[in-house]
């Protein structure tokens, strides 16, 4: 048996310098929990000459990953440099090699890790990527060990930092998006290019993971259904609270005898309801199951130290398993084919804004609209709008399928007394 496992860290960034500061704090920890050392022997970056805070004589800095990939003496790559294509190359390398994998990847975890579980497992090599979702939040290894007896039904989940970020900010300080947007960039809480947190692909990527690990099912990020924050105005925010809602970025996963359906979008939830009270950068993931009833994760959904703390734990499992004699054994392939639900089997309650020309009979004339589709409505709130001759109105639905909704929604043009209709959202959480 090892008394040292050895390991190559790929990017030296935010996660890794992170990783390199808990094995030091907590190497003493660390070896009563494995039994023996865990030391970083090669760091793989992509500018050598940028100054870093590392001690250089126990770990040497290269930027050809082949350094790490083709030593024979590291017994595990931890991946902590992000991207995509060239990642996945350098990662299928080492685990052809036989090298163990932690990632924190979800970009590569969404996209290929049906390709990197399979070849892992061929090798007999672990690979583990739990802060991969929801940073410090331990949800994967919750799911899949901690509820391993239930069976899930719905997962809901605030898995963007980002985007909660501005949602709360719009919320408590009235801001409207453009300026939250710029100041979370000055301070460092969003991308230069923010596309991917606040079009909701990011955690569209999380919600992948979550759906084929709590449904045991093969999704896809195309499986999907995808709408970011852009869209969203200050006005849709005081109207929601006026209605008793939050407005949050919701990814939502949920499974019925129907399928499963799986969507990100701008969501009304009771303010009363336990995801509307996680703000700024947090995240948390609501799960229910048959048996355990409603579950509530909740912690830091990215930062150095949280993920970290993830990635540092995934290496423990890793190193654990080594010892045991059990590495490869962890994954385990989805176990049914994947059945993605029809648009008229998805139900849920809808807020709708629109304007509307002021004259006699138009509510009526636009509800019946939507009664010929069965939809009712649960709560309606009319108020003078800025020109003299329009109103503004806010609606929720009582329980409908997204098929009947659309349909409604297009008949809408119909009508002449609509000017137009200036959002609609998802409403959760209340039945
Ligand atoms: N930051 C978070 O809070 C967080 C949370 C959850 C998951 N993650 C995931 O963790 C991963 C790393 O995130 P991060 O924030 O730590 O990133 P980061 O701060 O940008 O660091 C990336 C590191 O990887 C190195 N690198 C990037 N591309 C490389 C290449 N082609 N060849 C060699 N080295 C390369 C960089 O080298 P240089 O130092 O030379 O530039 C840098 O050290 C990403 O997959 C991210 O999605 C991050």
């Amino acid at each position: 048996m090892k008394d040292t496992i050895t390991v190559g860290l790929l990017g030296l960034g935010t996660v890794g310098s992170g990783v390199i500061e808990i094995l030091e704090d907590h190497k003493e920890s660390i070896q009563h929990k494995t039994g023996c050392d865990v030391t970083i022997k090669t760091v793989l970056v992509s500018n050598l000459t940028k100054p870093r805070d590392i001690d250089n004589t126990s770990t040497k800095l290269t930027d050809r990953y082949e350094d790490i990939t083709q030593d024979p003496d590291i017994d595990v790559v931890v991946e902590v440099m992000g991207g995509i294509d060239h990642t996945l190359t350098i990662l299928r390398e080492a685990i052809e090699n036989g090298k163990h994998i932690v990632t924190a990847n979800k970009d590569l975890v969404a996209q290929h890790g049906a390709e990197l579980f399979e070849a892992s497992s061929r090798n007999q090599c672990d690979l583990f990527y739990e802060a991969s979702v929801a940073g410090g939040i331990p949800i994967i290894r919750s799911i899949l060990d901690g509820l391993s007896s239930d069976k899930i039904r719905k997962m809901m989940g605030i898995v963007n930092g980002t985007t909660n970020y501005i949602l709360t900010k719009m919320t408590k300080e009235g801001v409207d998006f453009d300026s939250v947007l710029k100041e979370a960039q000055e301070l460092g809480f969003a991308e230069a290019d923010p596309t991917a947190d606040v079009d909701g692909l990011d955690a569209a990527r999380k919600m992948t993971i979550l759906s084929i690990l709590g449904f045991s099912m093969p999704f896809n990020l195309e499986d999907v259904e995808v709408k970011g924050i852009r869209g969203i105005s200050l006005a849709d925010i005081q109207y929601a609270r006026q209605l008793g809602y939050s407005v949050k970025l919701i990814g939502v996963a949920e499974h019925d005898e129907t399928g499963v359906a799986v969507n990100v979008e701008p969501t009304l939830l009771p303010v009363e309801h336990p995801l509307s009270s996680v703000n700024d950068e947090y995240n948390a993931v609501y799960v229910y199951g048959d048996a355990v009833g409603e579950t509530m994760f909740y912690g830091p959904g990215a930062g150095k130290l949280p993920t970290a703390t993830a990635v540092v734990s995934d290496l423990i499992a890793v190193v654990k398993s080594l010892r045991l004699g059990t590495s490869g054994s962890a994954y385990v392939q989805p176990q049914f084919p994947k059945q993605v639900k029809e648009k008229k089997d998805q139900l849920t309650k809808k807020y709708m804004r629109l304007h509307v020309h002021d004259q006699p009979g138009m509510l009526m004339e636009l509800t019946k609209i939507f009664a010929e589709y069965g939809i009712s409505f649960d709560q309606i709130i009319q108020r003078e709008a800025d020109k003299d001759d329009e109103r503004e109105l806010m609606m929720v639905t009582h329980q409908v399928s997204e098929e009947d909704f659309k349909r409604a929604y297009n008949d809408l043009e119909s009508l002449s007394s609509i000017r137009s209709v200036d959002s609609v959202f998802r409403v959760e959480g209340s039945n």
